[in-house]
């Protein structure tokens, strides 16, 4: 069993739909049992709210239903999870302050694995119009699609 959590800010737009992403990846593939998947954001503002109701709506166009509750990251994230995807570099550096050093290995940004502009941040789609929710969901159907064949080529 492999823990995968997925940080962003308010843990209403962009983590909840990388956690939705990868959750259906690996259920297509019948591995759903293989993982536990969580999400989180490094502020509180937004605890116990569902996803932004954006986020939901461009996710439900695509067929996929988001079902989490935000909630901030705790100390406890760093030694229970096996792996902690950041969306952005804002996000790396708080997590990162967060974490203690033997743990750190265990961070990184969800755009290592994407095939374009590789290692770039996930934009915050709060504050634009609908197409920045429509690119974020492309974002991370590429990079949860990627990651899940990467943890699946190295399990063992
Ligand atoms: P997220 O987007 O980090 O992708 O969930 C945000 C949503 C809300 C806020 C920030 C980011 N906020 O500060 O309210």
């Amino acid at each position: 069993m492999k823990r995968v959590l997925f940080v962003c800010l308010g843990n209403i737009c962009r983590s909840p739909l990388a956690e939705g992403l990868f959750k259906e990846t690996i259920e297509e593939r019948n591995l759903g049992h293989e993982f536990e998947v969580d999400s989180c954001g490094t502020n509180g503002l937004h605890d116990g709210e569902s996803p932004d109701i954006r986020t939901r709506n461009n996710a439900r166009k695509h067929g996929l239903q988001l079902n989490h509750q935000s909630r901030q990251i705790t100390p406890s994230d760093f030694e229970y999870f096996d792996h902690i995807y950041v969306m952005d570099e804002n996000n790396l550096r708080t997590v990162r302050g967060l974490c203690p050093a033997e743990f750190e290995f265990k961070i990184q940004k969800i755009r290592n694995f994407d095939s374009i502009q590789t290692g770039s941040d996930v934009e915050d789609p709060w504050y634009g119009g609908d197409d920045g929710f429509e690119t974020t969901y492309q974002t991370l159907l590429r990079c949860t699609r990627s990651l899940a064949d990467e943890l699946l080529t190295n399990r063992g």
